[in-house]
Parts: structure tokens; sequence; C-alpha cells
């Protein structure tokens, strides 16, 4: 028999209370007694006294009996409150389904592991690299399959603040000694004879497992643990609480990395997942993490120590590596129809959709062409040319040419017809037959059946496709794939899941893996099926998630390194993330806000997403409204698409006040690239408030609000007829963006402001100079140059005299230098900024020897803000403001790049001048002072500084 947790006692009783309290109609007579309060007090000193002393003692009786843990390690206990027991293999089971070395509670029909765990390894000396770990039980509680009789772990010091753990099968694999540093923020404990793993930073615990389920068996890893006890973020969620997600990759995964950021005191550590297998990660009460993945050879795991969440990120993309190719057009929007399933636009469409977004002034950068490219080894010269002529329309409209490309290629019953060489036969039809570009028998790339040896045949709109391995597959295919004879500029890679909508029989997947749920079919449902072979003769499944990167690398040896936007990838930091799938709904709207940030945060910073979604039933008139504030919306995202399905999703689709409203939200967005541009050399565009305020506690759970770089911050509407936002202020002042209203009020104030359709709450904080390019033209790059520009200098006011002035510039900056580590700024770089520096603080004291009266009135108000404007790596213009000047610097010599008559890139003249902040009575509209002037910036090439003075 097996034993089971004696009757709740004291403990659980709150839980339970709960639970009764669901059904009320059904109480029982115990029920009744413990819900009275004076009987419960006698019953609750009869419990303490008399029977828990029997139960316990029964209860020792029957498992010393039954199951005495031979070993004589630990023995555990079934008494474990009902908020922290973990499910030992599937919780709702009945008690002969459960594993006699785990309780069962026969109230809640639930199985769950003993604590400290029985399911555990043990070693019999101190751990080491090479100490073999044994298995305690014989048997798992999934399917009573083998334990792994022996595992290993190794830790690896990856840098001071960044180590890995990996539990792995040595039977299977073989890993390297981790590396050993001298000096780390980190230190852990591995316990022995029982494993449990203990990890600390300097100050606090960041990673227990906490005598939890080790479970090692094979096509099934169990490993639990924990990472704190107060909040949790990341995997698509602010704040991440009871859940559970799947990392394989699917139309409706997780797209950027699986890192979780874990709050701790006033720090924050991170735990990045490395799961090429398919995984479900749970999400407990009391923030236990349950970890299952579908492997047999190991579990890895990255920890960081923090303690902010940008150094989380910058070990991140240490390890991942980064895109350092942001190009200017990537802000622009990119534009992709596709009219029916499979059907191409004529050239002639095109070119009048191109020319009509022209005359309504919408600006865009990049289209995919006539149609999405699906390879097909059917080489008809029409589709050809059309697809070549599409992509030379685009670029005759002097917008970018990204095709759209799929993983899979159009299958022909002939690709198969192998051995058969009877040209009698074959010929009459090669004659009807198009000419077939490339044969795909040869080259033996494609997945298989798992039984027959045939090509693995998967779905995709009621079409047939096959699927190629990237992971092993020859330059010439995918040279011969290519059939199209033309440049691109970059490419946007779809469906790579793979995806495969064929029906998949998931009924009896208990018969082949130890381990399967819900939310494995869900992934499993339209990826090709779990165990097709791949040319290695493996199992697909195992591998999965990493398809989209073998596709990604196997298309760049033949078209080259531009820009890729991909919908799957694993722990890539090069390529640009594109959304997929998205759901034309509010909450998808909002789910698309916090997935880019959180993706920023985590170290994608290049992140698209779909405005107004991707999927199909576009229904115009029920989503005219959510559309508008979608483009709104997408105006602060890093890159956005435009992808039109049946219904359109351009602005050309929709009409009047909508039309206008997201037209002028996508040239708002064009006008405010240069500060996107900016920020995106030093960190991510849109985060989170727990990230970017980590020391402020009341904003750390906000996922309403978002910061866009450092200085503006925005408040989307996320509910239909929404009249009002609430936004929690960061710090004390900031400014509504466009019309200057200054919004004050104590740090973590919630602050109410109305809304209306054309609303889109933005704010600018106060300290801070925005550059802006106003007159946009069609497209982004063509803007930057063309475009004089605007600076909106947002003012910070303070009683404070200018010394104090300085020493909290000085704070500001030190801080920017530490972002800028993280990008490892050369040496040089470096001392000029300092040299600079150096020349701005002498400036300063000169004005302040000037302005001496001023300085010795203790109550003056004083004013200041600075910003930047990044052109190119040796060319970053500085901008610093107060209530009097505006001074402007020059950092690096790449004059060319502004001021070259031909070639040069930006524009050099500042046309205007917009001021919050001053004095109303210096103001010349309602909130704000507006200067028109003209101040070329290629001054600078002579005079070491431009100072402009707002009353001249
Ligand atoms: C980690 O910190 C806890 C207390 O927070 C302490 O009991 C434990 O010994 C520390 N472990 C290591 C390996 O430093
Ligand atoms: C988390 O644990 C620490 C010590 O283990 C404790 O001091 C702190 O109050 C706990 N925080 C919460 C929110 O439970
Ligand atoms: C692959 O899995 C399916 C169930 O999903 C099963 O019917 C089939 O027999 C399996 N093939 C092999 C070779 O195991
Ligand atoms: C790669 O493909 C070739 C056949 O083209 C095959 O012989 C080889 O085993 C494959 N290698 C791997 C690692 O899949
Ligand atoms: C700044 O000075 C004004 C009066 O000039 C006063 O009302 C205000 O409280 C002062 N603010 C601070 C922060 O000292």
């Amino acid at each position: 028999m097996i034993p089971h947790a004696p009757k709740p006692l004291n403990e659980t009783q709150e839980d339970d209370y709960e639970f009764e309290y669901e059904k009320t109609k059904q109480i029982r007579w115990y029920d009744k007694i413990l819900l009275n309060r004076p009987i419960k007090v006698i019953l609750i000193s009869l419990v303490v006294a008399v029977v828990a002393p029997v139960l316990i003692y029964r209860f020792l009786f029957f498992t010393s009996i039954d199951l005495p843990p031979a070993d004589g390690f630990s023995f555990g206990s079934c008494l474990v409150a009902r908020t922290l027991r973990l499910p030992c293999g599937y919780a709702n089971v009945n008690s002969e389904q459960c594993h006699p070395h785990c309780c069962y509670d026969f109230r809640s029909k639930t199985c769950f592991h003993r604590f400290p765990s029985r399911f555990s390894y043990v070693m019999d000396r101190v751990w080491d690299e090479d100490v073999v770990l044994s298995a305690r039980v014989a048997t798992i509680p999934f399917s009573f399959q083998n334990s792994l009789p022996r595992i290993k772990l190794s830790i690896d010091e990856v840098s001071k603040s960044h180590l890995s753990l990996n539990f792995y099968n040595p039977a299977l694999v073989e890993i390297p000694h981790g590396n050993r540093l001298e000096e780390k923020n980190y230190f852990y404990d591995v316990a022995s004879p029982e494993l449990n793993v203990v990890v600390n930073s300097t100050e606090r615990m960041i990673f227990n497992t906490n005598r939890g389920p080790l479970v090692a068996s094979q096509n099934i890893w169990e490993l639990t643990f924990w990472l704190t006890n107060e909040s949790m973020y990341g995997l698509g969620e602010i704040p991440l609480e009871k859940t559970t997600k799947v990392l394989y990759n699917h139309n409706g995964g997780i797209s950027g990395i699986p890192l979780i950021f874990a709050k701790s005191g006033h720090s924050y550590h991170g735990i990045l997942i490395e799961a090429v297998a398919p995984t479900v990660i749970t999400i407990r009460k009391e923030n236990q993490i349950v970890l299952r993945s579908i492997t047999s050879l190991g579990v890895k795991l990255h920890l960081f120590v923090g303690p902010k969440p940008a150094d989380i990120m910058r070990d991140v993309r240490n390890l991942l590596g980064v895109n350092k190719r942001m190009e200017y057009w990537m802000f622009g929007a990119h534009i992709c129809s596709e009219t029916t399933p499979n059907t191409a636009l004529t050239v002639t469409q095109l070119n009048n959709f191109i020319n009509t977004l022209g005359r309504q002034n919408v600006p865009f950068d990049s289209h995919c062409g006539v149609s999405p490219i699906i390879w097909d080894n059917d080489c008809t010269r029409a589709k050809i040319t059309l697809v070549n002529n599409g992509a030379r329309a685009v670029r005759n409209a002097r917008k970018r040419f990204i095709p759209h490309m799929k993983p899979y290629i159009m299958y022909h019953e002939e690709m198969e017809q192998e051995e058969e060489e009877e040209p009698d036969i074959v010929l009459p039809r090669t004659a009807t037959r198009p000419p077939a570009c490339f044969d795909v028998r040869p080259f033996r790339s494609m997945m298989l059946q798992s039984n027959s040896g045939g090509f693995y045949k998967g779905l995709v709109k009621d079409e047939k496709v096959i699927y190629p391995d990237y992971k092993n597959i020859s330059l010439e295919f995918i040279q011969k794939m290519w059939v199209y004879n033309l440049p691109i500029d970059g490419m946007l890679l779809e469906d790579t899941w793979p995806l495969d909508e064929s029906d998949k029989k998931v009924d009896n997947m208990q018969n082949y893996l130890p381990y399967f749920n819900k939310y494995l079919e869900a992934a499993f449902n339209h990826t090709p099926k779990w165990n097709a072979t791949r040319t290695d003769g493996k199992i697909y499944m195992h591998n999965h998630n990493e398809y989209g990167n073998y596709y990604v690398d196997s298309l760049k040896e033949v078209l080259g390194e531009v820009p890729t936007f991909t919908s799957s990838q694993f722990l890539s930091g090069k390529i640009i993330i594109n959304r997929q799938n998205v759901s034309t709904t509010w909450s998808g709207l909002h789910r698309e806000i916090t997935e880019a940030a959180l993706g920023g945060a985590s170290g994608n910073w290049l992140w698209s997403s779909p405005i107004c979604g991707d999927t199909e039933h576009l229904e115009i008139n029920t989503h005219n409204n959510l559309c508008v504030k979608w483009y709104m919306a997408a105006t602060y995202m890093p890159m956005i698409k435009i992808h039109s399905r049946d219904g359109g999703r351009d602005p050309l689709s929709f009409e009047g006040t909508h039309r206008t409203l997201m037209i002028n939200a996508m040239r708002t967005r064009i006008s405010l690239a240069p500060y996107f541009y900016t920020v995106l050399q030093n960190g991510p565009l849109l985060r989170p408030m727990f990230f970017q305020y980590p020391e402020i506690d009341q904003l750390k759970d906000t996922s309403t609000q978002f910061s866009v770089g450092n200085d503006l911050l925005i408040v989307p509407n996320l509910q239909p007829s929404q009249s009002h936002v609430h936004v929690w202020l960061p710090s004390e002042s900031w400014y509504e963006l466009w019309s200057g209203l200054k919004i004050e009020g104590n740090v973590g104030d919630a602050v109410t402001m109305t809304t209306t359709e054309s609303d889109f709450l933005t704010m600018v904080r106060a300290g801070s100079i925005i550059v802006l390019q106003k007159d946009v033209t069609l497209t982004a790059v063509d803007t930057r140059l063309r475009s004089q520009y605007s600076l909106t200098i947002a003012l910070k006011c303070s009683n404070e005299t200018l010394i104090d002035e300085t020493e909290e510039e000085d704070e500001e900056e030190g801080e920017d230098e530490e972002e800028e580590g993280e990008d490892k700024v050369d040496e040089g770089e470096e001392t000029v900024r300092k040299q600079h520096r150096m020349k701005q603080k002498e400036v300063i004291e000169e004005e302040a020897d000037e302005n001496e009266e001023e300085k010795n009135t203790e109550t003056d108000i004083k004013c200041h803000a600075k910003g930047e404007l990044f052109m190119s790596e040796s060319m970053t213009m500085i901008f610093k403001a107060d209530d009097k000047s505006l001074t402007i610097q020059a950092e690096g010599e790449d004059f060319d790049i502004l001021c070259k008559p031909s070639g040069a890139l930006w524009a050099n003249v500042i046309r205007e001048i917009i001021l919050y902040g001053l004095n109303a009575d210096l103001n010349n509209f309602d909130n704000f002072k507006q200067i028109r002037t003209s101040i070329n910036l290629c001054q600078l090439q002579t005079e070491t500084q431009i100072v402009f003075y707002y009353d001249d």
C-alpha cells in the first residue's frame, strides 16, 4: 500500500477551507465541526494532544514496514503543505498509478513527492566533475520506467557573473570539465551524499534545488528548483506567476529566449533554460519551478547573478552573440500582402499599391514583392519571372526587397520515384510536366518518415510539403532552390518552426513517451510529427528547437550576410525576431508589447511585430479602432511589419479618420527614428518597468506602461473605448510628449489622464532632449537625409545650485558608461568620451563664473536637459541645454556623414527648438516655447561647440 498524507493538520487548514467554500452545498459533518470556531479550537487541541501522535505513529508504521528507504538516506516526509506539494509523475492519478516512493492524498486524489524527494541522486564522495551520481530509486514515477543509474553534474564558471549547471547522462554525452575562476560573484554548494545544489550570489541565495526531485530516464528528465520567494518575470509574462509554458517552437510559442528574471530584495538574478528538446516549465505556487524535458541527454541551465536586470541582459548577450547591424531602413515599415493563400499579386497590382501608398504619404522602407516565396521544384518560367519582376518593381520604387521564405518544399509525386530507370514510361510525363529546378533525390537531405524511409510529408494549406534537414544540407542544394536572379536586402523567414498542419494522432502518446500532456499536444499539433527521422537517423523531435537556426545558416551561406528575420530560433542573438501568428485582439496587442519589451530585456533588441496581427479573418469594421491603437503602439516597437492576408491591414484598407490616424502614427514613428537609433546603440528600445526602474518597488509588476529608451514612457490603451489611462510615475516630473503638459507627482504615484480615440499617451522625461525629424518623406532612410531636425528640450528644473547639478550629471554619466561597457566600447572611444567630459566640465565652470551672481542666490531655479544623436560609430552629437541656451558638441570626426555634399546620410540643420518647462510667461504656446531657427551642425567642423541663446 502507498503511504498517504495523514488527514491535514493545522498547516493545511486554510487551503482546505478555500476548497470547501467552493462546494458549500456538499459540506460534510466533519467540515461543519471544523468550520465552527469554538469546536475547532477544542478539536485542534484534541488533534494535537491525542490524534496526531496516533496518526503519525500509524504513518511511520506504514512507511517503515512497506517502504524502508533501503539505502539509509533521508526518509522523506509526506507531511508537505498543499501549496508546496510537487506532482510525482502525473499528479492526478489513482493510488495504484502513484509510484510507491511518492505520497498519495486520497482527499484531493493527487500523487506528490515526499520532502525531501526520494527521486534523487547520491554520491559516495564530495562532488567534483568526475563524481558519478547514482539513482536512489530504480524506477521513475513516469510509466515506472527505469531510472538512469548514473548521471553527472558539470558546473562551468563562465564569467564573474554567469555560471552554468549541466546535469547530463555520461553514457550519451561527453562534457569537458567546467572552467574555474579565481574571482567571481557567486558561491555554490553541491551537497553530498544526497545531491542538492545551492547557488548564492554575494549577498543572497539565487538558486536552490531544495531537495526536490531529479528524475532522469529515457525521454524524460525532471528537475525542480527555486529562484526567489519574491516575483519573477519572463517567458512572455510580467510578472511570471503560476503557469505552464512549453519550450518547443511552434506557432503559439515563445519567440524570444527562455530567460527568467527573479527579484530578490533590491537585486535581480536570472536563469536561462537551454533546451533543444521539448520542455515543459511549470511555475507552481510558492515559486517552485518544475522543468520536464523529453530528452535522454540531460538538462542545462545558465545562472546570471545580476544584480540589475541590465547586467543579466549583458551576460545573456555575451552568451548568445549579438547583431550589431541595426540598419536605419529597418525602422521603416515592412509590408507584405498575400491576396489569397498561395496566389500572387500581379506586377501591375503591386505597382498600383506602392504608388497609392506614395500618394497618401505612407512611409515604408521594404516590401516582400508579389508574394511569399515557397520552394518548389516546378521551374515554370512564368512563376520565376513574376517573382523577379515583383522584386524589380519594389526596387524601382526605391524600397528594399525583403523576400518572405518558408522552409518546406512543395511536394510532387515524381520527386520520390527513385530507382525507376525506365525512360520510356517517364518520358511522356516529363513532356507535360514543367522542368524541375532541382532534384531532391540524390541529396538525401530530406526528413524521412519514421518507418518506411520515404520522405516525411507534411501539409501546409492543404498542399503536401517535404522538409529539408537543413542541419545537413549541401550548398549546391540551396543554390538550386534559389532560382531567382536578383539581389535581396534582407530575408524574412516564416513558418520556420517548421509548420506542418497535417493531422497528428496523439491519442496514445503515453505508449511512446513516458511524459506527454495537453501543452505538448498543442505544441506538437502544427509541427512535423515528433518521430519523423532526420538524415542522421535520429528522432526529429529531440532537436526540433534548432530547426530555424539551421535554416537561417544554410540560406545565409548562399544568399549572403543580409539582415535576417525569423519566426523561430534557438538561443540566437544574431537574428531578428519575426513575430508571427498574432491574433487581432486587444489582448493580442497587449501581449505583443509585453513580449517585445521582455524580448529586448532578454537581449533580442531587434524584434519585429506585425501591426494589428497577421492571422486570417480580419474584419475591418469591427477591428478598426483596435487597429488604430495598434498602429499608434507600433510607433514605439523596435521594428514593424504590415502583413495582410485575406483582409488588408495596410492603412489603405481603412477609411476616413481611421486611415488618417494610422498614417500619422507611421509618420510619427519615422520622425522619432533618430532617437530610436540612438537608444538601440546601447540598449533595447521598448523596456518593461522592472528592467528600467529596478529600484522602484511599486513599478515592478506593472505591464501597462513601458519605457522607450531612457527618456520616453508610453501608456498604451489596452481596452476598447478606453477613456482614461493610469500612469505610475517612475520619477517626479514628466511632460506629455506632444503638448508639453507637465505631469508631476511622487515616484510611484498613479496619475490618471484622459484619452480619446486619437490619443496615445507618450511622456518625455524632464531632463532629456529628443531629436526628431518631422518632415517625413516616403522612407526612413530618405527622411534621415532630407528632414531638418526639431529638438524637443524637456527641462528639469530645481532650486539646486549649479554645483549640485554637475554632481548629478556625473552620476548619470556613470550609469551611461556602465551601459556602454556591455558592448565592449573600445578603449579609444572611451578616452574620447572622457576628454569631452572634461571639456564640458570646464565649460560649465566657465559659465558658472560668468553667472556668479545667480549662483549666489540659493533659491534660484536652475534647469537643465541633455540628449544625444548617434549618427555613426565615429559621430555623435551631444546636446546640453539650460533655461537660457542650448550647447551642441560633436563627438567624433566623421563629418562626412552629415556635411559631404553628395554621400551624406544625415541632415545637418536644426530648424526648430521646442522648450518644455520654462516659466509660463516665456512660452509662446499653451505649454511650451517654440523657436524657429537654423543651426548648421557642420559649423562644428571648425568650432568646438555651438551655443545657441533662446532670446537672440
Ligand atoms: C547560501 O546562503 C545561505 C543563507 O542565505 C547559507 O545558509 C548557505 O550556507 C550559503 N551557501 C553557500 C554555498 O554559500
Ligand atoms: C524571502 O525570504 C527571505 C529569507 O529567506 C525573507 O527574509 C523574506 O522576507 C522573504 N520574502 C518574502 C516576500 O516572503
Ligand atoms: C510514430 O508515432 C506515431 C504516434 O504518434 C505512431 O503511430 C508510429 O507508429 C510511430 N512510428 C514509429 C516508427 O515509432
Ligand atoms: C549528412 O548527409 C549525408 C548524406 O548526404 C549522410 O551520409 C550523413 O550521415 C549525414 N550526416 C549527418 C551528421 O546527418
Ligand atoms: C523651490 O523654490 C520655490 C520658491 O522659489 C519653492 O516654492 C519650492 O518649494 C522650492 N523647491 C524645492 C525643491 O526646494
